[in-house]
Parts: C-alpha cells; structure tokens; sequence
C-alpha cells in the first residue's frame, strides 16, 4: 500500500550506510528537492512486548526506535509526534518536512516513533516473522506503543502540560486518526493525510483503487488509457499463444516466462508501477518509497504515446520506477515485485513481510483490476483469495470487519480534532473521509494533490493548492494547541 515503503527502503539504507544520511538537495534548476533534514537524534525505547497479554511474556521488553529533536522546542510548546508506519522510520522523517516547518512556527518538539515489526524495531530480532512470534504484529500494539512512549517520554521530559498532536501519512495516518480514538486522553488531535480508513477497513468499492489509479493516466490524456490498456491486451494475447519467447525480449525479461503464473507476476509487477506513479505523482523530483521523475503520471504518458509499439512503449514506461538508473540489463520479475495480500504492493525486504501479515489479519485490500472500469488486465482479490493465500503464507484467517467494528467504521462523527486531507490524484483518496463530519472533523481535499503531498516540507513547485492546505492545517493544529492549554489550565486551578 501504502504504504509502502517499497525498494525504497533499500536504497535509502544504502545511502546511510555508504555518506551518512542523505544530505539537503536544493539545485532548483532541475527541481530535485529533498525535505531539509532537522537535527533527529536517534534513540529507543524499552517497549512492552505484549501489551494485552500479563502472563505469555510478563514484561518483557523490546526496543522500539523514535527520532528526536528538541531544535524548535520552547518552553511549554507542544509535542508532534509521528505514528510511523509500514517502514523505517528515517524514511518518513525525511519525506514529512511540514511538520517540522510546523514545529519551527509553533515551538514544538518533534517525535517520529518506528511502528513495531518494521526498520530497526524488531521485537524478536530477525525471528519476528517466525510463528508465533509475528503474532504480536497488530494495530492495537502499535497504538498501545505510541501511547505509552508519548505517556513516558513526557515524564522523561518533563513536558506533563504538553499537548500532544499526532501526524501520519497513509497508514501512518490511519494510526494518527486510532490514537485519537483511542487515546484522547494522551492525544489533543490528529492530522491524517492520505488515511485510506474506509476502503482498508473493508468499506467501499473492490474496483475503486485501480480505477482512480486509471483515471490519473486517463485525466491528463485518455489516449494514454487506451494505450495501456492495449499494450496488455497485447501481452495477453501472447501468453493466451503461450509465445513465451516473445513475451521474454518484448519485456526483456532475465527468464523466459513458461506458465501462467509466471504472466500473472508479469502483470502484478507492471500494474504496480502504474500505481506507484499515480501515488506519487509529485510536481518535483522524488524519492520516496521509489525515484521518480517530477510529474511521472504526464512522463509515463509521453513514454506510452511515443512512437507505434506498445509494448515496448509498455516497457519503457514501467522502466521510469524499475529502471529510474537506467542501468538495469533485464527485468526480474520475481525480485522487483513481490505479491502478497495487498494487491497495491508489499514492497520488499522484512518491511514486506510485516506489512503481508497485517493485510492477512487486520487490514483489508481486496482490490481487484477488471480491464472494465481500469485499464489493467482482469486480476481478482477475493476474500476467498486472501483467505486461502494467507492460511498457507501466516497460517492465519483473515477477520474481514473487525477493523470496521474495533474503529468505529464510518460512524465516526462524534470523534473530534481529526483532518482527514486527501489529494485528488491519490488513487488510496477515495477510501477516506473525503465530506467533514463535523466542526472538528475536518476533510481538506487538495485537487492538485498525490499520496500526502500536504506533508511534504514546502517546495517552489508546490501548487497552490498544497499551500492552502498547509495553512489551514497549521491554523487548525494551532487553535487545538491552544485548546488543549486552556482546558488543561482549568483542570489545574
Ligand atoms: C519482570 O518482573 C520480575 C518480577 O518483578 C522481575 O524480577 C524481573 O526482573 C522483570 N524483568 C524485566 C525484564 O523487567
Ligand atoms: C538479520 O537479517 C539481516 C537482513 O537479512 C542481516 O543483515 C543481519 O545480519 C541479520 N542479523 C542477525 C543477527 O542474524
Ligand atoms: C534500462 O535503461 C537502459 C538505458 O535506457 C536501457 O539500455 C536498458 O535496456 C533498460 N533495461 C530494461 C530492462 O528495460
């Protein structure tokens, strides 16, 4: 999903290990921009293991990893805290330069917290996707995590008066609405960009994801559409043939393909990197969860549209996310892509074991693609699909529903202080709260907007509507801070 801390992570790693952190890029002529990285300190925390559970593993502990700085904090000013999500937590730091924007005009101290099971924060070490010990992987323990960092670091700290907003892109933000819910004794408010709450709670449309991912291609040209829908016609007209060969330097494939199955990995690994595109269809150069170029969406078009074959029109598009070096002698169809219960994507490495087992457990994404509604070859995800596959994966039944029943569904307005922003170029968009709810439940819709633009740290190609966003976001933040001192100063006197 999401998610998604894909390839990404890999790269990213490298780049730590090989010059330290990546440093600020500003060269504005070509537009390649990072967010300015703050002075994080890198810390953990001795975590409860099993918050639920008293006698399986008593009190025990692991370490969880958070980031920290203090750089903007004045005395009394509130705490941003970040429930990280599906990868390592530098990623997101790095990729979410409003709120430390934020943070700088508001005199905050700023927290990203690692979710359990994902970068560094592994409770069994390299054995955390073993069975049983990947049992301890759920929503409820990564929230029941937050809320016991923030309760102890503020001890720590000495901020008790603090208010506490919590921030999160995606299933980060699905997490930052839940502490809300949950925890409104610890959290004053919650800015949940891009939270597909309702679509992976089971709520919505199976076809709605590939569509909207569709539609991006099809708004800036519906040539580009029917191009891509024609070039996999193509493609399943061969395999129908079982002209493997064909398939294999069409595609320039490392292996001849020689099943089925082998298309359906195919098709699985070229769908993603529509879906990629269409997430992260950012106005400048990125490189987050993949590298992508400034506007991909347009560029994938203008790669699809250019000269008459296409399918190698195909491959070349889908080689601006797995061939952005441009350096890649042959696609390898089983590394670049990994299937897995979310049909969005995993990612790969540890972090796309962690996120396979939650959409087997908790997190729903029966997403389909059906050559009607999208431009993608028919590929079904059924409930019955994901049961079967993730019996035989995790050894688990997935429970469709309990997420709708453990967080209110869509009966949530008698919550408050939670933004729902979404930007229309988001295919995960429409499985939020795209109407408030309320006075304090807020949705902010940025038409020029892809997967959680609002988060990102200002850039001189940011449309003006991010910027409108970002400033009713930071005047909404401000008066709950202010809120929050005023009702806590009650209680005191
Ligand atoms: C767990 O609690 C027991 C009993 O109080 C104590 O002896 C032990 O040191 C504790 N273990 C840890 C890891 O804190
Ligand atoms: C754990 O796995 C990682 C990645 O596969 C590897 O680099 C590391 O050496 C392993 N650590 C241990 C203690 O085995
Ligand atoms: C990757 O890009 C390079 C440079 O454009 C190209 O020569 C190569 O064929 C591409 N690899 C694949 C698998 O398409």
């Amino acid at each position: 999903m999401v998610l998604v801390l894909k390839w990404f992570v890999a790269t990213l790693l490298f780049l730590c290990e090989a010059q330290g952190f990546p440093k600020v890029v500003r060269v504005l002529n070509n537009l390649e921009f990072t967010d300015p990285k703050p002075e994080f300190k890198e810390k953990y925390f001795s975590q409860i293991l099993d918050h639920f559970n008293y006698n399986s593993l008593g009190n025990g502990t692991y370490l969880q990893r958070y980031l920290i700085t203090d750089q903007y904090w004045k005395k009394g000013g509130p705490i941003f805290f970040y429930t990280g999500n599906e990868g390592d937590i530098w990623a997101f730091a790095l990729n979410s330069g409003f709120i430390t924007e934020l943070a700088e005009k508001e005199g905050a101290l700023v927290i990203f917290a690692e979710h359990r099971y994902y970068g560094k924060s592994l409770p069994f070490g390299n054995d955390s996707f073993h069975i049983p010990e990947v049992g301890l992987l759920t929503v409820e323990q990564a929230l029941a995590d937050f809320a016991v960092l923030i309760t102890e670091l503020k001890k720590e700290l000495n901020a008790q008066e603090c208010p506490v907003i919590v921030f999160g892109g995606s299933y980060g933000g699905m997490l930052s609405v839940y502490m809300r819910l949950r925890y409104p004794n610890v959290v004053a408010g919650a800015l949940a960009a891009s939270a597909p709450i309702l679509s992976t709670a089971g709520m919505g449309d199976p076809a709605q994801f590939f569509r909207d991912v569709t539609a991006d291609f099809e708004n800036y040209k519906p040539a580009c559409r029917e191009a891509v829908q024609e070039a996999f016609q193509k493609l399943q007209a061969l395999a129908q043939q079982e002209d493997y060969a064909r398939i294999q330097s069409e595609f320039s494939l490392c292996k001849t393909p020689s099943s089925a199955a082998d298309i359906h990995q195919l098709s699985g690994l070229l769908r993603n990197a529509f879906t990629l595109m269409a997430m992260l269809d950012y106005p400048y150069k990125t490189s987050f969860m993949s590298s992508m170029p400034p506007f991909p969406v347009k560029v994938a078009c203008d790669t699809m549209l250019r000269g008459d074959d296409l399918m190698t029109a195909l491959r070349e598009t889908v080689g601006i996310v797995y061939n952005s070096t441009g350096t890649l002698p042959c696609l390898d169809i089983y590394n670049l892509y990994i299937e897995c219960a979310d049909p969005t994507g995993c990612g790969l490495g540890f972090d796309s074991l962690a996120w396979d087992y939650q959409a087997c457990t908790e997190i729903e994404m029966c997403f389909e693609s059906n050559s009607v509604s999208d431009m993608f070859p028919p590929m079904p995800f059924t409930q019955k699909q994901r049961e079967q596959y993730c019996a035989k994966k995790w050894a688990v039944v997935p429970r469709p529903g309990w997420l709708k029943t453990q967080f209110w569904g869509d009966a949530l307005s008698t919550a408050s202080n939670i933004i729902f922003s979404n930007g229309d170029l988001d295919p995960w968009a429409n499985g939020g709260v795209r109407k408030s709810l309320s006075s304090s439940l807020i949705a902010i819709n940025i038409p020029e907007g892809a997967h959680h633009l609002d988060l990102r740290g200002s850039n001189p190609a940011d449309p003006d509507c991010v910027i409108q966003a970002r400033k009713k976001e930071s005047e909404i933040i401000s008066q709950w801070v202010q809120m929050e001192r005023k009702e806590s100063r009650g209680l005191t006197l």
